[in-house]
């Protein structure tokens, strides 16, 4: 029995110091603050204002934040100020990068806010996408034109309605009392049925 405890003591310290080495190995990035975006896919409208945010609820607290835009040519450092529409604000747990007026050609894509702390670095991605005001008046246009198109059937609907009548009207006095009593009849003969 000694022999069994020795044999599983040896194999829990070549377990441990395979973590250990795993940890060192691995560590650079694995120890670097962990980012997160909320959310991760952003929707703006073009003109309007717009906040892109990471979070970093850890420990070490973030020294730097950084953010890029993703390019063609790689990624494009954004500094506060930038184009005099982005502006940057953070603090060692946050960082919001502001977009105002949101352009449709400029902005949309892909955000990376990069952070330091003393044990490393981490990055998280937002997406942006920007709405035409065209496209958001869209839905709004469809009604208003629903609406004109059914006006103006109803209206000519209604003008060519109105010289036939006349002639109806003269004697249609007393044709819906026809009807009427033939429906009413038809009424009671129902409902005598069904008593
Ligand atoms: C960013 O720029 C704006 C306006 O230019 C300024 O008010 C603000 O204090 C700046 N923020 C930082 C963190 O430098
Ligand atoms: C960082 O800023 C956010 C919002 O501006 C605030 O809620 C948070 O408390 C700040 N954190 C620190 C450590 O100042
Ligand atoms: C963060 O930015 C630095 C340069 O400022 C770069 O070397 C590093 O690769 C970036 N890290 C991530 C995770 O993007």
């Amino acid at each position: 029995r000694g022999t069994d405890g020795g044999a599983v003591m040896a194999a829990g310290l070549v377990l441990l110091t395979l973590g250990a080495l795993l940890c060192a190995l691995g560590g650079a990035s694995a120890a670097g603050p962990k980012i997160s975006t909320s959310p991760e896919t952003e929707h703006g409208n073009e003109g309007d204002a717009i906040e892109l945010i990471c979070k970093c609820n850890g420990y070490p607290p973030v020294t730097k934040w950084t953010w890029f835009k993703m390019a063609d040519q790689g990624p494009q450092p954004i500094l506060n100020g930038t184009d005099g529409r982005l502006f940057i604000s953070s603090n060692d747990s946050r960082t919001v990068l502001r977009i105002i007026p949101l352009n449709l050609e400029k902005d949309p894509g892909n955000y990376v806010c990069n952070a330091t702390n003393q044990l490393g670095e981490g990055s998280a991605v937002v997406n942006l996408r920007v709405r035409s005001r065209l496209a958001a008046l869209w839905p709004f246009l469809g009604i208003v034109a629903e609406v004109l198109v059914l006006v103006t059937v109803i209206f000519i609907y209604e003008k060519r309605r109105k010289p036939s009548e006349i002639p109806d009207d003269d004697d249609g006095g007393s044709a819906p009392l026809k009807g009427n009593t033939a429906n009413n009849k038809d009424k009671n003969v129902r409902q005598r049925n069904a008593n």
